[in-house]
């Protein structure tokens, strides 16, 4: 496997590389179809956004539901794309995520079958029915190099694994962000015309919540990280930090409520300071606003006795707790 070349932001002419990949993806779709998952990241819309460019309506576009995402997103997010004039079809897939993610408790165990979930069934089916011969995906330099460097498998990489999509799923993937980082992307996705909640948009990774529970993901722990999460969101989104996150621990300890014990739930809540999600550092949040958090959460999410904040820099963390 050639080793990929990055391209950064500074030597990135967004026009241009809007213009080259338009033409390499239209040449390789020829007068066939192609599909693509949006889950309104960065990369996903980007690519929804490039894919649009260059193939038009031989590009069907899908928000899989899959159970983990957060509050209120896939309508959120088909909404924003129908006001750009890009139709995004949801998939409810719920059920088939929960059933995958059942008693599994390791961290890489849960990314595998996630992947498994969207490629061999999900994907493989919609290729199927739409006869479409691509997938085109928004998988971009970071992701490759933590997997090939086996410090996490992310959901979206293959071919630097050795593994073939056309011989394991069926179908070949196109990945036209390859060769850049976050911050090339978010220069991009401006070009292409997304909305500033979209290029400004923090990263969430492609195993969504489950990446925020410690232990097995189930709809229960799901719904409790989610309030977290709108909890944290909205405390902190006036920071300038990179990415913020609620993390759900598998452990309980004992805490107190109306004067009776109660062995309740732990949060550790998270926020880094990173340009490029490859080194990162806590953001030095004023005690007054971990105050208002932690309030926040053991009113708000039911069972929460114990909030942490995570004070770890990466490396040796990781900035998603699995
Ligand atoms: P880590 O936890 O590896 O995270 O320090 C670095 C950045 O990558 C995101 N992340 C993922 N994104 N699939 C993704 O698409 C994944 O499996 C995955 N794991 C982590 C994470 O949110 C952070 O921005």
């Amino acid at each position: 496997m050639a080793e990929l070349t990055e391209i950064r932001i500074q030597d990135l002419d967004t026009q241009e590389f809007i213009k080259m990949k338009s033409e390499e993806i239209s040449a390789l779709v020829g007068s066939g179809l192609a599909i693509n998952a949006l889950s309104g990241g960065v990369d996903s819309s980007a690519v929804t956004m490039l894919g649009h460019k260059a193939l038009g309506s031989r590009l069907r576009t899908y928000f899989i539901n899959n159970g983990i995402m957060r509050k209120d997103e896939p309508q959120q997010i088909v909404s924003i794309f129908e006001r750009l004039g890009v139709k995004v079809e949801i998939i409810d897939a719920q059920d088939k995520f929960f059933k995958a993610l059942k008693g599994i408790t390791d961290p890489e165990e849960k990314r595998e079958a996630i992947a498994q979930t969207f490629y061999k069934d999900i994907f493989a089916k919609l290729i199927k029915e739409s006869k479409a011969k691509y997938l085109l995906q928004g998988t971009i330099l970071t992701d490759v190099d933590e997997t090939v460097a086996g410090i996490k498998r992310q959901h979206n990489v293959f071919e630097q694994l050795g593994i073939d999509p056309q011989e394991a799923f069926g179908y070949k993937i196109i990945e036209p962000l390859v060769q850049l980082r976050k911050d090339g992307v978010r220069k991009l996705a401006e070009a292409l015309g997304l909305p500033k909640s979209i290029f400004k948009r923090m990263p969430f990774p492609g195993p969504a919540l489950a990446a925020r529970i410690i232990g097995e993901v189930t709809p229960e722990k799901i719904g409790v990280v989610r309030i977290a999460t709108s909890v944290i969101e909205e405390e902190l989104k006036d920071t300038d930090a990179f990415q913020y996150m609620a993390i759900l621990h598998q452990d309980r300890v004992t805490g107190m409520r109306d004067g009776k014990r109660d062995f309740g739930l732990q949060i550790e809540i998270r926020c880094w300071d990173s340009v490029d999600a490859r080194h990162a550092k806590p953001t030095r949040l004023s005690f007054d606003k971990l105050d208002s958090l932690s309030n926040r959460m053991v009113i708000e999410v039911p069972g929460v006795v114990s909030v942490t904040y995570n004070i770890t820099s990466k490396p040796p963390s990781t900035m998603e707790a699995i």
